[in-house]
């Protein structure tokens, strides 16, 4: 009997792209313990750039996600966009040439997805793009650059949700290249909620204390009156969790410090705990803002740190970025998410959690129709206005957009493995 087998490469390079690749490796094993003989067998390696390399950046997510280690690591490391990006390409050139894939999958808009989908097409070999067709339709964005080129490049193109056919349509993409197949960051999420409950990064960080005080007073936020608002019981303190790292965010000392500002103002209600990009925690010292942050030196908080310090209260609460679970456990028990992060806006969208977004465009348009997010930019009233719209109760329900149903990767799988034009498969 003839047997077929595909030699797929995936890529990883930077935090966003683990938890997107990290279903597909199940996919694929699922899809090769298939019993139907009339399948391609799909050998597949995995190469991470090293885009990021930080343990907190990337190791956690590897054991977090229990992604095998990587079968060739490019170790590229960070440099300015056209250093990273050109770097990327020359190593990843490389590998294509010696291990000669019949597919290259990318994910996501970081600059290894487009170095490495723009090696492969150079040298004839066909190119998936998982997250296809987002547009914030702001060039200023190095994503957005990103997102436009790989999408212009790639073979098949796998796309979120239907804004993103209709993107790519308009960009003259055949429509015979798009396959709308939902999110795969929601397979991630889905996969492991139940696991990232049981972390124990609430009671590290003193958000589920034993103290009656905390336990006695009345469970109603309240707007009127923060100081009870902070001391309001539940089984997990009330909290923000907040991420920032976009360059027009941080790069930019008056953008960062308006943002501070209605940070502050936020943090009269509840605490703010945010885990610090490198990226971040390197502006906000350069531009001296050292002031308005509080840097713990690990995620073990007390409670007291929020509540009584005086002052301590009135200070965005930082530490080391977390990995996947703890991440993912915060961000489903949080009051309210602030970022300027394009992922977290899917995520509370599934976990229905309130989600003010410091940006002024989202490439996620379908979080904002069918979800809980909320665009307010560097705007510190904004900011402060949204925060008690949520303090208020007054947020949305958010409505799961259609194939956010944790089987993404499966429908990715099965399309890329039945292609057919047949280019892919190969005689083993
Ligand atoms: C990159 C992606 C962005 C994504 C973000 C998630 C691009 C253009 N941007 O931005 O879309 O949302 O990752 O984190 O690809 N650094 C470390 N340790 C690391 C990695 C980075 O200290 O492990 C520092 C370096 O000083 C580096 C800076 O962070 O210069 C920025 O890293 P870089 O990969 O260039 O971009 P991000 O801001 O992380």
């Amino acid at each position: 009997m003839t047997s077929l087998t595909n030699n797929w490469l995936l890529v990883v390079g930077a935090r966003p792209n683990f938890m997107k690749v990290a279903p597909l490796i199940r996919a694929i094993d699922k899809h090769n313990s298939s019993r139907d003989s009339s399948l391609v067998t799909i050998h597949y390696s995995l190469v991470h750039t090293g885009q990021h390399y930080d343990a907190n950046m990337s190791d956690a997510f590897f054991r977090d996600l229990k992604l095998p280690e990587p079968d060739l690591h490019l170790g590229v490391g960070s440099g300015n966009h056209g250093e990273q990006t050109g770097k990327v390409l020359i190593e990843f050139e490389k590998v294509l040439m010696k291990e000669q894939p019949d597919l290259v999958i990318v994910v996501g808009d970081v600059n290894s997805t487009l170095a490495c989908a723009l090696a492969a097409v150079k040298l004839h070999i066909e190119v998936a793009h998982v997250e296809a067709g987002l547009r914030s339709f702001d060039r200023n964005m190095p994503e957005e650059i990103n997102r436009l080129l790989t999408d212009a490049i790639s073979d098949y193109l796998f796309t979120p949700s239907p804004e993103g056919d209709e993107n790519l349509a308009k960009e003259g993409i055949p429509s015979e290249k798009i396959f709308l197949v939902g999110d795969i960051m929601v397979d991630s999420l889905l996969f492991h909620l139940d696991q990232a409950k049981s972390t124990d990064i609430l009671s590290r960080l003193g958000l589920k204390p034993q103290s009656s005080d905390f336990r006695s007073s009345s469970s109603k936020l309240s707007v009127e009156d923060p100081e009870r608002s902070r001391r309001a019981p539940c089984s997990t303190l009330p909290y923000a969790l907040m991420t920032l790292h976009r360059p027009a965010n941080v790069d930019d000392k008056q953008a960062l410090e308006k943002i501070v500002r209605g940070l502050l103002e936020v943090s009269a209600h509840f605490p703010i705990l945010f885990p610090v990009h490198p990226r971040t925690a390197k502006q906000i010292k350069a531009f001296d803002m050292e002031g308005s942050f509080q840097f713990h030196s690990s995620p073990d908080i007390k409670p007291e740190e929020y509540f009584e310090n005086e002052a301590l209260k009135r200070k965005i609460h930082c530490f080391s970025p977390l990995g996947y679970l703890d991440f993912l456990n915060l961000m489903s028990n949080a009051k309210v998410v602030l970022t300027d992060s394009g992922g977290i806006q899917e995520e509370t969208t599934v976990l229905n959690i309130p989600c003010i977004t410091l940006r002024d465009t989202t490439e996620r348009p379908i979080t904002l129709t069918e979800g809980t997010n909320v665009l307010v930019h560097n705007d510190p009233e904004k900011i402060v206005a949204e925060v008690r719209k949520v303090l208020d109760g007054q947020t949305r329900v958010s409505q799961c957009p259609s194939l956010w149903d944790g089987h993404t990767a499966e429908r990715i799988v099965a399309i890329l493995a039945r292609h057919p034009c047949g280019g892919l498969a190969k005689h083993g």
